[in-house]
């Protein structure tokens, strides 16, 4: 398939993505499919490669601007506008090196040392270890798996909110893929208030929801709600320049945002310059790449899928509504000494292993299929030969 930008996403060829230097393509030999850090194998949209491409043609490599002498204010508070209806104050946007830290700074910003800080685990590892490194109490309320999908434990919620400060929140969810509904988000933020506890919302999927499925802003749930959240994000997941660094923050109200702001360059690092060109021109030029990858992605999750359903059905597999992950419960294979380790040597696929997502990931891997229809059907392959080798 390709689009007007002349994107060739069906195209990718194994050799070629062997010689980029990014983590994902360097940690495993090269006889292993990988398909575990979160970045896609899709070249790079248009306007992102034209505007960084220009910058390095002018040696403007330097330090990046103050941000009230840059449009990267405007620029984030125009993309929110017309994507959510969100509005965002330019001068609350505080811009980070990447959403890992933001998540760090808005737990210092809201909590104590000692305090609970709740996430809902299975969920992206660093949400452990920020927890943990910033001295919070590490709180687990995990989702359950019902009707086919994972869920939010309200009960569990009410409970452990009641004895801590803040939630993050991971909306859409990584790995389980979940697009929380308004009404389920307005089901924390009830609890929330209950509770008087913050919310710190990591959106950085927010750009790769599903067609059809709506991404609500946490923050856009009412004044009251915003108030007591920090939203934390970035256009690199989406848009895909992770190693560009380059994230920022949201307070949702003008105190929460001077508080961010109060921080001082050392707590808050700040981006890259690049990293801010590639989100500026992904925020005002990247609408029609981020469309026909996120169509393309919704092929993928459809093909993953019937693959599954045709060579390992006893793999559960709950369609994600957002990213490119999916989150594979091979617990029915018993495969030894876990599917991770099974896979890696049997099948020479490199996932990223269930149990880093926190305990309830036992017998899981997280499979990213952000890659060519070509590359997911030879990953399933490759799964089933090692799964019919090893039965017989
Ligand atoms: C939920 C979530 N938050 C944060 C990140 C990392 O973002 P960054 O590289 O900007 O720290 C990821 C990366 O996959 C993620 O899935």
């Amino acid at each position: 398939m390709s689009d007007p930008n002349g994107l060739h996403l069906d195209d990718l060829s194994l050799d070629e993505l062997l010689r980029r230097r990014s983590v994902k393509w360097t940690h495993y030999p090269p006889d292993v499919i990988p398909a575990w850090v979160a970045e896609m194998d899709f070249p790079s949209a248009e306007p992102i490669r034209r505007a960084v491409s220009a910058a390095v043609e002018r040696s403007d490599l330097g330090y990046p601007p103050f941000i009230e002498d840059s449009a990267f204010g405007e620029v984030v508070s125009g993309w929110a506008d017309r994507t959510y209806g969100w509005q965002v104050d330019p001068e609350s946007v505080t811009v980070l090196p990447d959403v890992v830290r933001g998540l760090q700074v808005a737990i210092q910003v809201l909590t104590e040392p000692g305090d609970g800080v709740v996430i809902q685990p299975p969920v992206y590892p660093p949400f452990f270890g920020v927890v943990k490194e910033t001295g919070r109490t590490l709180v687990e309320n995990p989702l359950v798996f019902r009707d086919g999908r994972f869920e939010v434990d309200f009960a569990g919620l009410d409970a452990t909110l009641s004895r801590a400060k803040a939630l993050i929140l991971c909306n859409p969810h990584n790995p389980t893929g979940r697009a929380f509904s308004r009404e389920e988000l307005q089901a924390i933020a009830g609890l929330a208030a209950r509770h008087d506890a913050f919310i710190i919302a990591d959106e950085v999927h927010s750009a790769l929801t599903m067609p059809g499925v709506p991404h609500t802003v946490f923050s856009t749930l009412g004044d009251e709600v915003a108030a007591r959240t920090i939203t934390v994000t970035a256009g690199s997941k989406a848009w895909n320049f992770g190693g560009l660094k380059c994230g920022y923050a949201v307070g949702g109200s003008q105190e929460l945002a001077a508080k961010l702001r109060s921080l001082g360059h050392l707590m808050l690092g700040g981006a890259s310059i690049l990293g801010l060109t590639a989100t500026e021109a992904a925020y005002t030029e990247g609408g029609p790449w981020i469309d026909e990858v996120v169509a393309y992605l919704d092929g993928n999750r459809r093909l993953l899928g019937n693959l599954l359903g045709k060579h390992l059905p006893e793999i559960v597999y709950a369609m994600p509504e957002a990213t490119y992950l999916g989150w594979l419960d091979c617990r029915l294979l018993n495969l030894q000494p876990d599917p991770f380790t099974f896979f890696l040597d049997k099948a020479k696929v490199a996932f990223s292993a269930g149990p880093n997502f926190g305990s309830q990931g036992e017998g899981f891997v997280r499979f990213n299929f952000g890659t060519s229809r070509a590359i997911v059907t030879q990953i399933v392959e490759r799964m089933a030969a090692a799964v019919d080798r090893a039965r017989t």
